[in-house]
Parts: structure tokens; C-alpha cells; sequence
């Protein structure tokens, strides 16, 4: 999804701007493009494609200038093309603005300013809001903005600079995230922090409807009524080697290999020492309330809603809650109902998906308490929740999510731990449940360990291409997850099934060509599992299963299987997606596809 980052002080602009927006490029984006201000003028470069395609064009007339703002487009308003590309400017070209976000207004925005004889060059929402600016300017660059964002309905994180009010660079936000670094005279704007990382650690989230005018030297932050607002200036806890590769090829076999450190980490601190017993510092201050819900409700996206699922099955059955699991994009625009006992559980890597936002907005407006799982700290789901969990599991690079997910799990089964300790429900405090968690991620670096075995499953489905994935119980949603790993980075097409669902409809599609992917995990459901690859063999399909270490009937049923640690039921989805990652990763590398950022995927989804 589209990023920001904006540069002021004593250094050279250019290369704390290019080197800024490399690091949001797994964010995704279709084009990209450069204003700096230099002497009395503004100059600018965009193009379409990589962000090396930009760096081709820039020359040296950028080198001097210790003042600018970059860019990073994913198209929704027009095509991706070089007038659609931001930066973009006002009818004198002196207003130049970079946008994330979308204008909903923008239409009616767009006549009134033409009927003023504004002259439009892109198809974009985010260019009216350079020409609104422009006819709101009298004497300063940040009035301007602050009068024209209030004709402005929609989502924005902006950056701003002016030739009329030059020696400023002004943040505005409402919706879409934006942070402000402070450097030693110098500041910085981004939509995330792994831009800015590398010169400084100190940020400040900016809040709905703030606005930041930074000079080299000061950082003024007001509302949109120009009342000032005090921030709080806050220090990234994570280094730069959390966002290289270290030596992998891609960031997503990194983050696969995190996943033992990553689950580490989401434990870390959150059980009572010399016992099982489970704390959650953000939960702390709503312990009164959470001990009476009634009912949860989670709201998530993608591989996200997939944890969720999980959550749904390990929260009924330990702790007899009922849990509904909703696409948020669903939720948001039905009229769900809330009673006054229902909690909203929010999963989120990013924290920032528009949808999944809206959702928790529009719970919370109907009373419901909201509990967020992010990873992004300072995110905005994270931030407009009442409490929250957060996995720790570091910063995510690949598009394809993995160590989040598993991340995600752990700690909704930490919440599980938690709210049994907080209702007094025993008979999962006097089991072994807690301790399983504690050898999970020991169990996954065993897989790990054994890669080479799934490279050479790769090597002979490679290229195949339709996959069906069925597991059942908690192995459903890792089916799912799997066949979303696949289709996303390889672009293979698979679809992910309860297994007992196959004989009502895509058992039809089950012939030779077909791979079918079993987790067949030895579990409450692992008979009936059995049964349902016995259809498959009988139609000549070929089968891969996951499958537990001490399950020595299943090599003879299948054609190639995969052996995982045991574990209890609840946390085997940690395990038995690892192997699926890998594959999904695997193949894609032989397909040549571009792992870390798959075509047309956004790292973010900050738009709907
Ligand atoms: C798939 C993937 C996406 C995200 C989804 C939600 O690998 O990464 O499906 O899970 O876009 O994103 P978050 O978790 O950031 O809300």
C-alpha cells in the first residue's frame, strides 16, 4: 500500500528519502516519485514500476537540497501512471503534497475547484487537495492546510511543502498513519517506521485530525482548529537488523525462521514466574471487565481471519464462550448486534487494515469493548482499542504473512490462559495446557530442520496448477491459510476446504492432476480424516499429509508425507502451517515469482 516519508534538516534530502522508501517497499506499490526543494524552486521526478526505475531518473540536481517528500503508489483512483504518480501540485506548482488515503469527497471537491478555473493533470483524488490548499493560501503553508482539510472528508496521512512558506514540511492525519521522527536538527515524516529507522528512534504517532509543521529545528502539532496539542515523544524498541535479511534471500524465509525467536517473544514476560499462570499488562485495567463478557465476537482479514477461526474453536472449547468469527469487511456494513456483555476482538498484523479499523469503530459505537491483537505498536487498531495483546513478533517485511500468524496464535492462546485465570475456570488452570506453549517453539524449529524435505515435495509439484488443501477441526483454517500462502506467492490456484466439505462439490474437481493437501494431524477428528483421503485415492488424486511423528499407518495411504511434533490440539495450527509456508515459499522460488512482494498484493490494506 502506498508510503510517505518526508524529510527537513542539515543532511541531504535525497538519500534519506530513497533509502526511507526502499524499506516500505513490501508495502506494496505500483509507481513512485521525488519533490525537493532546492534553491527557489521545487523539482520533481516520478515513474512507474520499481523504485530503482525513479532512482534512474534522478540526477544530480537533487543532490543539494535538505528538503523533500517521496512517494509510493498503489493504485485506486486512476491508473498507475506517471501523472497519477504523486507528488502532486497545485495549478502554480508550488504546492507540492504526497497523499495515502482516499478523498471520498474528492468529486464534488474537483468541480467546485475547476468551476474556480483549477486545472487538473492526474485522475486522482489525492491532486485536489493540493489545489484546495492553494485556494485557502494566504500567509502561512500550515493555515492553508488546516482550512482546506476541513472541506475534506475521507482518509488522509499527508505530507506538504510550499515555495511560498519554504523551510517548512507539514504532517496532517485523519485515518491513515503517520508518525513523526525526531532526529538531532533534523525531522522526518513516514507512514512507517522502518523508514526512518536507520536515522533515528524517536517518534511521535500523530492522532485524527492532527497537524505537525516541522522545521529543521521545531515541531509544532495542532488540531485542525489550530488549538496546539503536546505529543508524546516515544522510542522504537527494534533495530535495523529486524528489517535486513540477514543473509536470507527473501524476507519471508527470514520470517519463517524467526518463528521459534517470534513465539519466544510473544511469551515473554506474560507468565508468572515458577507457574503457568498467565498475565497481560495490556489488559490489566480492564480485568473487571473482562471477566464478565458473555460473548466474543472477532473481526480480522486474510491470514489474520484465519487465526481468528482458530481463536473461535480454542476459546469455545476451553473456555465455553461463544465466539463468532466475521470477515470485517462483512461486519462493517451489516447491522451486527451488540450486547452490553460482548467483547470485539480485533486481529491485525499492521494494525492498520481500513477494514478491520472500521469494524472495531463501528463495535465500539454500539457499546461493545475492544480488545486488539497487533503487532505494530503505535498502530492505529491498536491504538482506538480499549485494551490490547501485542505479538512482539518484530517487524513483518514479506507481503505473505507468516511469523504474525503464528505469533497470533500463541498469543490468543495466552488470552485463552488469561481469561481462565481472571473467571476462575480451573479445570484449564489444573491441566498441562500452559506448559505446551512454552515447548512450541523448540517443536517448530524441529521442522525447520527439515526443510529440505518439503524442498523436494516442491520440486515435484512445482509445476501443477490447482492444489486443494482439507483439514478439519483445527486443522480447517491452517487448510486455509495454506492454500492462501500458495495462491498468493506462486500464484498456483488452491483452495482451502474442511475436508467433510470435499464430497459437496470439489470432489468432482479430484483426478491425477490434482495434489490434495491433508493435515491430518493425529487429533479428535484424525479417523474421519483418514476416510476423506481414502477419496481421494480412489480418484487417482495424489496426496501430501502433514502428519504426526508417531503416526506410522499414514505412509502407506498417501504418497508423501510430512512429520510434525505433537502437541495438544489447540496449538498443533502452529505447527502443522510451518511445513505449508515452507511449500508455499518453495515453489514460488522455482516459479520465479517475486515472494516478497506478489503482484498486486499490499502489505497493508489501508483502503477498502
Ligand atoms: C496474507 C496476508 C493478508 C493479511 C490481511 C490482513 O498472507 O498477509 O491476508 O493477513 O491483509 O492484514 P492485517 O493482519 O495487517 O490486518
Amino acid at each position: 500500500m502506498c508510503g510517505i516519508v518526508g524529510y527537513i534538516g542539515e543532511n541531504k534530502a535525497r538519500p534519506v528519502l530513497i533509502s526511507g522508501i526502499k524499506r516500505l517497499e513490501y508495502r506494496g506499490y505500483d509507481s513512485a516519485g521525488i519533490a525537493v526543494i532546492k534553491d527557489n524552486g521545487i523539482i520533481c521526478e516520478k515513474s512507474v514500476g520499481q523504485i530503482c526505475e525513479l532512482e534512474k531518473k534522478i540526477n544530480g540536481k537533487f543532490d543539494k537540497s535538505t528538503m523533500g517528500i517521496i512517494h509510493t503508489r498503489w493504485a485506486t483512483h486512476g491508473a498507475p501512471t506517471v501523472e497519477n504518480a504523486h507528488p502532486h501540485f497545485d495549478c502554480s506548482g508550488k504546492i507540492a503534497i504526497v497523499h495515502n488515503g482516499i478523498i471520498e469527497n474528492y468529486n464534488y471537491l474537483k468541480a467546485k475547484l475547476e468551476k474556480e478555473g483549477h486545472n487538473f493533470k492526474s485522475e486522482t483524488d489525492s491532486e485536489v487537495i493540493a489545489h484546495l490548499i492553494e485556494s485557502h493560501f494566504e500567509e502561512t503553508l500550515e493555515d492553508a492546510v488546516r482550512r482546506a482539510l476541513k472541506e475534506v472528508e475521507g482518509a488522509y496521512g499527508l505530507a506538504i511543502i510550499s515555495l511560498d512558506d519554504p523551510g517548512k514540511l507539514i504532517a496532517a492525519r485523519h485515518g491513515s498513519q503517520l508518525i513523526v521522527g525526531i532526529g538531532k536538527k533534523e525531522h522526518f515524516i513516514t507512514s512507517d517506521v522502518a523508514a526512518i529507522l536507520e536515522y533515528t528512534k524517536n517518534v511521535v504517532y500523530l492522532d485524527d485530525n492532527e497537524i505537525a509543521v516541522l522545521t529543521r529545528d521545531n515541531m509544532k502539532t495542532t488540531d485542525v482548529d489550530n488549538v496546539q496539542i503536546s505529543k508524546r515523544i516515544d522510542e522504537i524498541q527494534w533495530n535495523l537488523d529486524k528489517i535486513e535479511k540477514s543473509g536470507y534471500k527473501h524476507f519471508m524465509l527470514k520470517e519463517i525462521h524467526e518463528q521459534p525467536q517470534a513465539l519466544r517473544d510473544s511469551m515473554l514476560g506474560r507468565y508468572e514466574k515458577d507457574n503457568n499462570l498467565v498475565h497481560l499488562g495490556g489488559l490489566k485495567d480492564k480485568e473487571n471487565v473482562l471477566r464478565n463478557i458473555r460473548r466474543i465476537i472477532i473481526v480480522a482479514c486474510g491470514t489474520s481471519w484465519h487465526a481468528g477461526l482458530i481463536g473461535e474453536y480454542m476459546i469455545e472449547e476451553h473456555l465455553g464462550i461463544p465466539v463468532e468469527v466475521e470477515y470485517a469487511s462483512e461486519f462493517r456494513y451489516r447491522n451486527p448486534v451488540i450486547e452490553e456483555d460482548t467483547m470485539v476482538v480485533a486481529i491485525s498484523q499492521s494494525g492498520e487494515t481500513a477494514d478491520t479499523l472500521a469494524a472495531i469503530r463501528e463495535a465500539s459505537k454500539k457499546g461493545a469493548i475492544i480488545l486488539s491483537i497487533c503487532n505494530v505498536v503505535g498502530s492505529s487498531i491498536a491504538r482506538e482499542a480499549d485494551c490490547g495483546i501485542f505479538l512482539h513478533a518484530g517487524p513483518e517485511i514479506g507481503v505473505a504473512s507468516t511469523k504474525a500468524f503464528t505469533s497470533q496464535i500463541a498469543v490468543i492462546f495466552l488470552l485463552t490462559l488469561f481469561l481462565a485465570r481472571i473467571r476462575g475456570n480451573r479445570e484449564v488452570l489444573s491441566n498441562d495446557m500452559a506448559s505446551k506453549l512454552k515447548e512450541i517453539p523448540k517443536q517448530v524449529q524441529k521442522i525447520l530442520d527439515r526443510e529440505d524435505q518439503i524442498i523436494k515435495i516442491a520440486q515435484l509439484y512445482k509445476d501443477n496448477g490447482n492444489f486443494l488443501y482439507l483439514g478439519r477441526g483445527y486443522n480447517y483454517p491452517v487448510a486455509l491459510e495454506g492454500a492462501l500462502k500458495l495462491k498468493e506467492i506462486s500464484y498456483i490456484h488452491a483452495e482451502g476446504y474442511p475436508a467433510a466439505e470435499m464430497k459437496h462439490g470439489p470432489i468432482a474437481l479430484i483426478d491425477k492432476n490434482m495434489p490434495v493437501v491433508f493435515i491430518a494431524t493425529t487429533d479428535k477428528v484424525y479417523s474421519k480424516i483418514l476416510s476423506n483421503i481414502e477419496e481421494v485415492r480412489t480418484r487417482g488424486g495424489k496426496v501430501i499429509a502433514i502428519a504426526s511423528e508417531s503416526n506410522n499407518e499414514i505412509s502407506k495411504l498417501v504418497d508423501h508425507v510430512f512429520y510434525i511434533p505433537e502437541t495438544i490440539d489447540a496449538l498443533t495450527p502452529i505447527l502443522s502451517v510451518i511445513p505449508l509456508q515452507l511449500l508455499a515459499y518453495q515453489m514460488a522460488v522455482m516459479r520465479r515469482c517475486d515472494v516478497d512482494k506478489p503482484r498486486n498484493l499490499a502489505k497493508s490494506v489501508t483502503v477498502e
